[in-house]
């Protein structure tokens, strides 16, 4: 597997948040292709993107990120992720309009609300039922239509300095402005964070939701790790890169949502500071994120979890077992791609999403089926391998057929383990 044309990192080496350059990688997972590229059947043969995956952490602020920074136009402008297809999804993004919106635009006359990374428009439409106003930026061609359809005001563009200008002399200045899943998306993140603060200019707020990284490391999520996700935020360093920008980390709350997440408040000027943030200041020093050792334990357990997961199918297959994997996510193919499990070990993957099904996973070319493929043969399958190990209660219920004909689920994380009866 040779690296193809490897795009030139956005940004030296350097970290993205305190500019530092002594950074210490201390995981490497590639070469790896970017994590939602899933391939056509005619594509197979013809040459697909590796980069490799080195993971840091900065010695000087303790921030986490991956290099290289593969160029966004390589992963987002096809992006087949939508936020609206998972009712746990839609149930968590109306929470958050509610809570917000108490906090910051009850008192306010036509409150002003824009949404970067608005992906089908799902949060704002929970902004639009309370009655304000809304805008969202969007890059990806097709899903920002969708959410203009849907009758969500949709910019579509990658957010900066420019679109703030833009946003500010057509529409004036947001109220608030929210971002989930989409800090850690950014190569430019000051460029960003620029515009946000021309965006909410002296009184408004800025909100974002993202993977909270002791989440990370303790559930040995190595998994979530892709290009996409440039960096893995802590609070400690997002406090002194907000405070480079004249704005204040105001509160911050921890969430079960995406394997762990933490919503951060941001508000301009030198603000009050609510005690949970210094709580989990001291949090992240307690568990030592500010010590390479416990980076270089969460390399170890990387490690072990694949020799782990490896031996067990080496195993299972001289056996003469059949196994399948369950839920093409993009962690999946992060998992599949280092530890190299391929076709020879996972006959295919099941996965009810339709865009998915009838092509292959990036990297390692696992064809993926539909649900009823998987359920037409399970007498004859022994092992499921669970790479959607997030969803794990509700597609085991969904299979509890499956385990009466005696077959086993497997789940690699946080620790390789089989599981022979359905929750
Ligand atoms: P996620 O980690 O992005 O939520 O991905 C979960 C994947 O699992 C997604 O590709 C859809 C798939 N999936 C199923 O195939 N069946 C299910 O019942 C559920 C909940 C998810
Ligand atoms: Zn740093």
């Amino acid at each position: 597997m040779a690296y193809s044309s490897l795009s030139e990192p956005v940004g030296d080496r350097e970290c993205t948040l305190c500019k530092s350059d002594d950074l210490a990688v201390f995981l490497s997972l590639g070469p790896m292709p970017p994590a939602n590229n899933f391939l056509e059947g005619g594509d197979l043969y013809e040459e697909e993107g590796f980069y490799p995956l080195d993971i840091y952490v900065c010695r000087d602020c303790s921030h986490m990120g991956v290099l290289p920074r593969v160029d966004p136009s390589e992963l987002f402008s096809d992006y087949v992720y939508m936020t609206g297809v998972s009712d746990t999804m839609l149930a968590h993004l109306d929470g958050l309009a509610e809570t917000l919106y108490d906090r910051y635009l009850e008192d306010v006359d036509d409150p002003f609300v824009v949404d970067i990374g608005s992906n089908d428009g799902s949060l704002l439409a929970a902004f639009q039922e309370r009655g304000a106003r809304v805008l969202g930026v969007e890059p990806a061609d097709d899903i920002a239509a969708a959410a203009e359809d849907d009758g969500v005001p949709t910019m579509n563009e990658f957010f900066d300095g420019d679109t703030a200008d833009r946003i500010v002399g057509e529409h004036g200045s947001p109220d608030l402005v929210t971002a989930t899943n989409v800090f850690a998306h950014i190569p430019d993140l000051d460029a960003v964070t620029e515009g946000m603060n021309t965006l909410i200019g002296g009184d408004g707020a800025f909100v974002f939701e993202n993977a909270y990284l002791v989440d990370l490391l303790e559930g040995t999520k190595f998994d979530t790790i892709y290009h996409e996700h440039y960096y893995y935020h802590a609070v400690r360093p997002l406090v002194s890169y907000f405070d480079r920008f004249d704005m204040t980390v105001v509160d911050v709350e921890r969430l079960d949502i995406h394997g762990g997440s933490i919503r951060v408040y941001v508000e301009p000027g030198a603000a009050a500071r609510s005690d949970r943030v210094d709580e989990l200041v001291q949090l992240e020093e307690d568990r030592g994120l500010d010590d390479i050792g416990t980076y270089q334990q969460f390399a170890d357990d990387v490690n072990d979890i694949r020799q782990d997961l490896t031996a067990l199918l080496d195993r299972l297959k001289s056996d003469g077992n059949r196994i399948v994997g369950y839920g093409a996510a993009a962690k999946g193919n992060t998992l599949l791609n280092y530890c190299r499990i391929g076709p020879d070990h996972l006959d295919y993957i099941v996965d009810n999403t339709p865009f998915k099904q009838g092509r292959y996973t990036p990297g390692m070319h696992i064809p993926v089926k539909p649900p009823d493929h998987f359920r037409a043969e399970h007498d004859d399958i022994d092992y499921v391998l669970l790479l959607a190990w997030n969803v794990a209660e509700e597609i085991m219920s969904k299979e509890e057929a499956f385990f009466r004909t005696g077959g086993e689920f497997i789940i690699p994380i946080p620790e390789v383990r089989t599981v022979d009866t359905p929750p």
